[in-house]
């Protein structure tokens, strides 16, 4: 009898489902009972022989067993992924007590950290910042800023020109930013401008080919040494400490007058005099004075009426003081044990 068949069927397969040990052996399980050329489907195939009143119920039947196939299987299924995840979970441990892994977390430059403590002293106190090229011409570079033709500063030993009639150049200085400036702006101007800079020099503990520099520019009525004084001295205490000392020594330069080199006192001696400071108890710090008659009224700006000052610092020097550091070319070897210190 065809319906003794299917109880007989079920009674195998639910045993066997049951026992069945790996996802691989419930799939061949599968295709026995429920495949196309499967146990079910044989009988299926035997249901033309049956009567008009036997066919729906053994229909029935047969429907039945599927339904009770599919769910045993899919219920051993769930048993066996749960038995997996379990044996995983025993077998890989996980220590929470390691440490972790840390990830490194980058620093700002020596360079990057001076410069933009300056910047922010000097906005603090209204300027702005501009920026000029470092590919420039030799009459923005000296003509302008009341250098003479053969002055030596435009000597091909120190400048890397880029054509045989010394008219392009790599910039020297910042200072070139100045005339740039005061061509495109009428006073006030309050502006410092930093960038990288150039020179012929051989690399050593205190020089490099390149370098960088903050030029500052201050235009308008009535300026004098005095808001030089102030203005520096503003920036020193605030790169170096409050009671940071500066002193002012006169010197030349040919686009200020009076111009003058400043100090400032060493911090490591307080001034008695050390090897920092080369037993002087002042470090030179920067080049200044009052812009130069000449460069204002070549920019268009009437020297009678309008009187500036400016100055041009050295970022490494400040950095060197700043942080202690005695070889220039520590700051560009990108040794991540030194730039890691700051
Ligand atoms: N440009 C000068 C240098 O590179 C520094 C300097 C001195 C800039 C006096 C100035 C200044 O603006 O007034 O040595």
């Amino acid at each position: 009898m065809i319906k003794d068949e299917i109880a007989a069927l079920w009674d195998s397969a639910k045993t066997e489902i049951t026992a069945a040990a790996s996802p691989e052996a419930l799939e061949t399980l599968r295709v026995r009972y429920l495949g196309k050329k499967g146990e079910l489907t044989a009988i299926l195939k035997q249901m033309g022989g049956l009567s008009a009143d036997e066919r729906p119920v053994v229909g029935a039947l047969a429907n039945e067993l599927r339904e009770k196939l599919e769910t045993a299987l899919e219920a051993r299924r769930e048993v066996l992924a749960r038995e997996a995840l379990i044996s995983r979970l025993a077998a890989e441990t996980l220590d929470v007590t390691l440490p972790g892994k840390t990830v490194p977390i980058g620093k700002r430059h020596p360079l990057t950290t001076v410069l933009e403590e300056t910047e922010a002293i000097f906005i603090g106190m209204g300027f702005t910042i501009a920026e000029g090229p470092e590919i420039e011409y030799s009459v923005h570079n000296f003509d302008r800023l009341n250098v003479p033709a053969g002055h030596p500063a435009r000597d091909r030993q120190d400048t890397f020109y880029f054509d045989d009639d010394d008219r392009i150049l790599l910039r020297p200085q910042t200072s070139p930013v100045q005339v740039r400036y005061m061509e495109t702006h009428r006073p006030p101007i309050r502006v410092i401008s930093p960038g990288r800079v150039y020179r012929k020099d051989e690399v050593d503990a205190t020089h490099s080919p390149l370098f960088h520099q903050i030029e500052g520019l201050v235009v308008d009525k009535g300026i004098t040494m005095g808001d030089l004084k102030g203005a520096l001295n503003t920036m020193v205490e605030g790169l170096y400490g409050a009671g940071a000392k500066t002193r002012f020594r006169p010197h030349h330069f040919p686009f200020t007058e009076p111009s003058c080199e400043v100090d400032v006192q060493c911090f490591e001696c307080g001034g008695a005099g050390c090897r920092v400071c080369k037993g002087e108890g002042w470090i030179e710090l920067l080049g200044a004075g009052m812009v130069h008659p000449n460069v204002l009224a070549g920019c268009g700006i009437d020297p009678a009426v309008y009187s500036g000052f400016a100055f041009g610092v050295g970022i490494e020097r400040m950095a060197m003081r700043r942080f202690h550091i005695s070889d220039m070319r520590l700051l560009y070897e990108n040794d991540l044990r030194f730039l890691a210190q700051f």
